[in-house]
Order: structure tokens, then C-alpha cells, then sequence
């Protein structure tokens, strides 16, 4: 996501303001269900995802300069050729499907199928796993552009398949929006950090000492030297959801493309504030519990969760870079330069410089290639691999 980092943010409109009290008030009914406190993934769950009020499943706008925060694909088609330039490697060696995750508004799967379809390695199927019923419809309107016999490849799945496919699954910024865990290390000792009511019924972070399993996690993934006081976030989800992934994949390559770092860096000792970011209208901050159902939550990847819940599920990590080195790699300078006109190809240079630049979406960002029954190299990791650092 590229957004401002602006502290200011502006106010709610009436509706916002009335959608998010609905969801407090469910959210006091699920703190005291809970005897008080819930745990932040709940929390991330009702906010994000309850149907009818979550912030994926009700109506905001979410995506592009009107939403609250823009993705590689509504930045530029760019994204999308280069991405197609990497699938129709691989579709050329395994033939078979496609299935995108949480496809936003559908702009990467149009992207995606009308270049595959101009390269002539359009797949048989491209199956789209949306979790959101408002996002799916919108997948739905996008889609309409596309000729009738790519648009009769579409389908939309209720779950992973059944049967594991032959070719790619590809997830662009998903795994930042699973569900995570909120911990703190203070003065040696770990704590989860949750969610209570203040006595006047307002929102509250709270920390409760840690359960075993999450505070010997901690320890594990964490530094030796603990700041004085030390806050970040685990996505237990994370291993299980790259294994559902992998029992999907019978020969092909997983694409997953998020904001994230390896493990050591991720739990630096000096990134004692952790990485979760809200988005709001452009603007991104740190305050979780403020403007509920209506901003998104997210956190960065540990990448190197990633790679162990893959190795265990009998994947191979097959590459590993940052956004910059996958999009120079698979032809970015090309697609610039085949622009049409004067005009066209400035504005494609501008979109690059924002997917391609440190400072924006080049280096945060990082692409993993998962892969099962694949032994060729990828195109898009010839030109850097960070493996090592995982
Ligand atoms: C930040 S948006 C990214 C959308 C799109 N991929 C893009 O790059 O513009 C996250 C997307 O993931 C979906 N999502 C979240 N959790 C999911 C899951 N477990 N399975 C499938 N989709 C999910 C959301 O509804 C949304 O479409």
C-alpha cells in the first residue's frame, strides 16, 4: 500500500461515524463474551471481516486515491504485465489454472488475463478466493471488460480447491490482512496485548500475561536482548494458511507478494513499536482501536515464517527479492518504453518509479516464490536473492 504518513487524519463523515459505532457496540458485545478482554486477532476479525460491518465486508471505498490506500495493481497495469511475464514462465512448464486470493477489485485479474492472453498462455481457469461478499461483487463489475471467452475462464471459489491444481496461486498484499497477535515484552516478561472497555465504555489496549504457547513463541522468534520495553506482533495464522495453500498446489508456484522483512530484521531489537500500520484516507498510523469498521489494520510479513510454514508443508522456496529486482526482471523498463505515446510513456515512467523506488513501494515490498515440481529458475528472481537473509 502507498500512503502519506501525515499524523493528521481526517474526521469521519456522518455514515462512517454511524457505521463504526454499530461496530463498537458489537465489539462490547465480544468483549463481554469474553469475559473482558479480547484477544487482538478476535478483535482484527470483527473489525475487518464480520459480515455486514467489517471493514472488508461492508461498503467503503478501501482502494485508490478516493479510499483509503492505493495497491501495486490500481497504482499500474505495469504491475499486472510483469506479474503475467512470471506466470506464463510458469504456466508454460505445468499448463493448468490459476487462483488469485483476495483479488481487491479485481484490477490485477484483468491485468493479469489480458496480457497472459496477449503472450498466448492464457490458463484454463483463473479461480478468484474472496473473502469479502461486497469485494467479490466488485471482482464481478471489473471483470465485465474483459472479452467473453477470457471472462468465461472466471469463477468464483468458496474455498481453496478440492482437488490441488496445476500452475499458480498468487496472493498480492493478503497475507498482511490475515489476523494477528499483539504481544509485549516488559522487563523480561511477555504479555498479550488485547482489547478491554475503559469504565465509560471506550476502547482500551490491555495486557494480560501471556499464555505458554504464545509467550515460548515470542521467545523463539524474538531478539536475545530485549529492549526496556519491547511491542510487536505474531501471525500464528500464518504456517496453516500457507499449508491449506500448499495442499492446493499439486505442481506450480505459489506467488506471494506483500510488505514485510526477514525474521531478524522484523524483530529487531530497535523496531520496538512492531509494524502494524491502520489506513485511513490515505493516511497511515498506529492507533488500532481508534475508527473501528471503517480503516484498515494491517501488519508486515515475517517472511521467514513464510519460508518455514512452506518447507513444512513440502514447498520449495524457489525465490525470495524485493519488489524493484522481481518488476526489473520480468520487463518493467520494456513495458515502459513499448508505451504508445509521448504522454502514455511519461505517465508509465512516473507509475514505475512509485512500484520501483525505495522510498515507496520498491524495497518494503518483497515477492516469494513457493513452488512444488518446478526446476527451471524464475525470471523474476534472476537479477537478486535474498534467501539468505531468511
Ligand atoms: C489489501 S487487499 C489487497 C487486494 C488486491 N490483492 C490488491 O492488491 O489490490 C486484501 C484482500 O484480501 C482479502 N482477504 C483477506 N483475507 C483473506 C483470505 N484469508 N483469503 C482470501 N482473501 C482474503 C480482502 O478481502 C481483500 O480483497
Amino acid at each position: 500500500m502507498s500512503v502519506d504518513r501525515s499524523s493528521t487524519l481526517p474526521a469521519l463523515t456522518a455514515e462512517q461515524a454511524a457505521h463504526s459505532a454499530r461496530v463498537v457496540r458489537a465489539l462490547r458485545a465480544a468483549i463481554a463474551a469474553h469475559s473482558g478482554w479480547l484477544p487482538f486477532d478476535d478483535y482484527l476479525r470483527l473489525v475487518l471481516y464480520a459480515p455486514g460491518l467489517g471493514y472488508y465486508s461492508a461498503g467503503s471505498a478501501k482502494f485508490g486515491t478516493a479510499g483509503d490506500f492505493v495497491t501495486a495493481p490500481e497504482l499500474s497495469e505495469l504491475f499486472a504485465r510483469c506479474l503475467a511475464a512470471q506466470c506464463a514462465q510458469i504456466l508454460d512448464s505445468t499448463g493448468g489454472e490459476m487462483v488469485e486470493l483476495g483479488a481487491g477489485t479485481g484490477r490485477l485479474a484483468l491485468g493479469l488475463l489480458t496480457r497472459l492472453a496477449e503472450l498466448g498462455r492464457t490458463p484454463a481457469r483463473y479461480g478468484i478466493l474472496e473473502v469479502s461478499a461486497e469485494l467479490r461483487e466488485r471482482q464481478q463489475r471489473t471483470l465485465q471488460q474483459l472479452p467473453a471467452e477470457l471472462r468465461s475462464r472466471v469463477h468464483w471459489l468458496d474455498a481453496l480447491p478440492p482437488s490441488p491444481i496445476a500452475g499458480v496461486l498468487l496472493a498480492n498484499e493478503v497475507a498482511d490482512a490475515l489476523p494477528f497477535r499483539r504481544f509485549v515484552v516488559s522487563a523480561g516478561d511477555v504479555y498479550e496485548r488485547g482489547v478491554a472497555l475503559s469504565e465509560d465504555g471506550a476502547l482500551i489496549d490491555a495486557d494480560r500475561p501471556a499464555a505458554t504457547a504464545l509467550a515460548s513463541e515470542v521467545r523463539r522468534i524474538a531478539p536475545q536482548e530485549w529492549p526496556a520495553h519491547y511491542l510487536s506482533e505474531v501471525c500464528p495464522l500464518m504456517a496453516p494458511w500457507i499449508g491449506a495453500l500448499a495442499a492446493a498446489l499439486a505442481r506450480g508456484a505459489l506467488l506471494l507478494i506483500d510488505y514485510g522483512l526477514p525474521r531478524h530484521e522484523y524483530y529487531h531489537p530497535q523496531r520496538d513499536r512492531g509494524t502494524l500500520r491502520c489506513h485511513f484516507r490515505q493516511r497511515a498510523h498506529e492507533q488500532p482501536l481508534l475508527y473501528p469498521g471503517v480503516q484498515d489494520i494491517t501488519a508486515w510479513v515475517d517472511f521467514t515464517r513464510v519460508a518455514e510454514g512452506a518447507v513444512d508443508a513440502g514447498l520449495e522456496v524457489a525465490g525470495y527479492c524485493t519488489q524493484a529486482a522481481f518488476l526489473l526482471a520480468t520487463g518493467i523498463e520494456s513495458e515502459v518504453a513499448a508505451a504508445e505515446s509521448v504522454i502514455a510513456r511519461a505517465r508509465a515512467a512516473s507509475e514505475a518509479r512509485a512500484l520501483l523506488l525505495p522510498g515507496e513501494m520498491g524495497e518494503n515490498f518483497k515477492v516469494m516464490a513457493l513452488t512444488r515440481g518446478l526446476d527451471a529458475p524464475l525470471r523474476g528472481f534472476a537479477l537478486q536473492d535474498l534467501r539468505r537473509t531468511l
